[in-house]
């Protein structure tokens, strides 16, 4: 097939139609033989989603002179993924996955040797997942990765192997089935940007091997002219540019990241089809949900700057679709922490069907230190609003680092320099600003734009760490109790807005920041490691003790968990976000049929009142108080939960 005729094809549904039925007959033999008792299903489902499929594949593929092979290649590796797809998934594939619009969805992310050493000690810790009511679990990278820096596992050598210290793939998967069957979701990374300069493909590369060079971008100097001037810089204080020098080929490769991730050559068919197979390996491996890494980037385009481009939607899309056809219960996490405008074009039951929520996130963080809400109430009222069938995960930190990604022109409508606003929040955060309550640390400071990120750990960034560091006992306990205050606020918007909440594990017992990474070689020159820590069988054990501080920031995190999973709106229902008409408060509404709750933040840790539309009566679920009036007074830091209560 020529890119012509395969473009045409695209645009003609009926003859993509018969092309796939075309397809289907020209292998139907072979794939019988893969599939076995299970072809009829997989049959059915070629017929159903084949031609979305290629009408994905051949823009992208079709002007290959060998796309047939290819094409037949992917219906075999589809194929095999049915053959092994264990029984218990194969339940789940037959079931609409919903479970992210219930009001008892909540989820963690933690690193498996820093939370339980290893598989086995994982298992052990199910009855704390259980407690906490964790039924979404992001176990991060672990799979076999160089040592000693692997950029925290994301620089991947074998999808089908793990970090030997954690256990075997073996036992992930049994783990997995287990989590399972405790109604825990797993949630694996699919790292597909990049692998490592240690995956069996790089070494071939490097080696001298074609095919395998061609999985990668082998460049000469004038070739990397045509893209290095419009990238971004992502880890700018580790090396300059996004490309590295390989002595052996003397070749640039590139290289968003590290200089050992080598970005995977999307252009290339046989690429897709080798990340597809490993991308179903791992949903069979028992994976309910793939987060897709580093997503905004696998599709480069020269004199573009790499980001979002259009076939990166398309290249997803198609992955999506393969899961359709070969593990249909898999959902697709988007990571795309980029310009709030590009982050929801990757959201949609047909790419991925959840997303952080970078603009939440940063947002909540710049009110917190401004005290003010109209960023996050202008932003979110334009980008809040997503399908119906996708949510949002919203989190208030995780491994990474916090990069301020609002939209800089909704600033500037609203008098705000962006620049300048960005320094503020570096340097709130970062305690360099005076009368800041934040301990946190500088990410990637570009040295020529002068662009900075956070990191820390929750704790640490809303004054619990400052606090313990007071000597003035009432002083203290004043401090603690603000910092406590804006970590209840934060939770509270997580657990209310609409969206999966995701709790970085050890910040539902208020962790600290660990600076011991600058005492390691492989550590000091990333600075999120401060808030990759530790968690051990005590602190685990002081969430059930409330004259701990871990146990009064777990008990009143509890407490909002209980009363959100007794109310359905927070589950299934809509948002609107609402003018407050007061700069301090931030106020919404969730939606479900006649229900509706109304949500009040105060971001000040000063009395505030907030005018409702209307006089009325209401029940605040937070505190079971019942309020009336037209002007409802709204204490520092206080949320408040407001049903309409029946007229008395
Ligand atoms: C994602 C990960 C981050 C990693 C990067 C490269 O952004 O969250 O930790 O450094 O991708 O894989
Ligand atoms: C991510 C983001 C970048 C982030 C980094 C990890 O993919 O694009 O902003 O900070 O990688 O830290």
């Amino acid at each position: 097939m020529d890119q012509k005729s395969g473009v045409a094809l695209v645009a003609n549904t009926q003859a993509l139609a018969d092309f796939s039925s075309e397809l289907l007959k020209r292998y139907s033999s072979s794939l019988k033989a893969i599939t076995k008792s299970r072809w009829s299903l997989f049959e059915t489902r070629l017929k159903t989603h084949l031609p979305g499929l290629l009408q994905l594949y051949l823009p992208l593929y079709s002007a290959q002179f060998d796309s047939y092979f290819h094409l037949e290649q992917l219906l075999k590796l589809l194929a095999r993924a049915v053959a092994q797809r264990p029984d218990f998934l194969l339940a789940e594939d037959a079931t609409p996955q919903h479970w992210h619009k219930s009001q008892a969805a909540l989820g963690s992310a933690c690193y498996v040797d820093l939370f339980a050493d290893n598989f086995a000690g994982l298992a052990e810790r199910i009855p704390y997942l259980q407690q906490t009511g964790i039924n979404y679990l992001h176990l991060m990278p672990l799979f076999k990765a160089p040592e000693p820096n692997s950029d925290g596992g994301y620089a991947v050598s074998d999808y089908r192997s793990t970090m030997p210290a954690l256990g075997t793939m073996p036992q992930l998967a049994e783990l997995m089935q287990q989590l399972h069957q405790h109604g825990i979701r797993p949630v694996l990374d699919f790292v597909f940007n990049h692998t490592s300069d240690e995956h069996r493909w790089a070494q071939k590369a490097k080696a001298g091997d074609k095919t395998h060079q061609q999985y990668y971008f082998f460049f000469d100097q004038q070739e990397r002219e045509q893209y290095a001037p419009w990238l971004r810089e992502i880890f700018p204080e580790i090396r300059r540019g996004s490309f590295t020098f390989e002595p052996g080929t003397q070749r640039w490769i590139w290289t968003t990241f590290n200089s050992f991730q080598w970005d995977l050559n999307y252009a290339n068919p046989a690429v897709f089809n080798a990340m597809a197979e490993e991308m179903l390996f791992l949903a069979n491996q028992g994976a309910a949900v793939l987060r897709l890494d580093a997503l905004a980037f696998v599709w480069k385009e020269a004199g573009t700057n790499c980001e979002n481009l259009p076939k990166a939607h398309t290249l997803i899309r198609a992955f999506n679709a393969v899961a359709r056809i070969a593990a249909p219960a898999l959902q697709f996490k988007s990571e795309a922490i980029v310009h709030p405008d590009e982050v929801v074009k990757y959201i949609a039951p047909e790419e991925c069907q959840l997303s952080y929520n970078p603009l939440l996130m940063a947002l909540l963080w710049n009110s917190l230190a401004t005290r003010k809400t109209r960023l996050l109430t202008e932003s979110l009222q334009r980008r809040f609003a997503i399908d119906p069938q996708c949510s949002w995960v919203n989190y208030i930190r995780c491994h990474d680092d916090i990069g301020w990604t609002f939209d800089d022109n909704v600033a500037w409508q609203l008098g705000i320099n962006p620049e300048h606003h960005r320094q503020f929040l570096n340097q709130f955060y970062t305690g360099q600003f005076s009368g800041s309550f934040a301990s946190g640390v500088p990410f990637q400071q570009n040295p020529i734009t002068g662009d900075c990120r956070v990191a820390g750990m929750l704790a640490s960034l809303t004054g619990v760490e400052q606090a313990l560091q007071q000597n003035d006992e009432a002083q203290q306990q004043r401090q603690l109790q603000q910092a406590l205050a804006r970590i209840f606020v934060l939770n509270s918007v997580i657990l209310s807005i609409g969206g999966l909440p995701l709790i970085y594990m050890g910040d539902e017992l208020g962790l600290l920041n660990d600076y011991s990474y600058q005492q390691d070689p492989a550590k000091r020159d990333d600075s999120r490691w401060v808030n990759r820590v530790k968690v051990s069988e005590q602190q685990l054990l002081s969430a059930k003790d409330p004259a701990t501080l871990s146990g009064r920031i777990y008990q009143q995190l509890q407490q909002l968990i209980k009363i959100r999973s007794g109310l359905t709106l927070l589950g299934e229902g809509s948002t609107e976000i609402l003018h407050s008409g007061n700069p301090h408060l931030f106020v919404y509404r969730r939606q479900l049929a006649q229900q509706s709750l109304l949500c009040v933040v105060n971001f000040s840790e000063y009395d505030q009142s907030y005018i409702a539309a209307m006089p009325g009566q209401w029940r605040d679920e937070l505190t079971g108080q019942h309020l009336e009036g037209q002007t409802i007074n709204v204490a520092p830091y206080q949320v408040l939960w407001l049903s309409i209560s029946a007229l008395k």
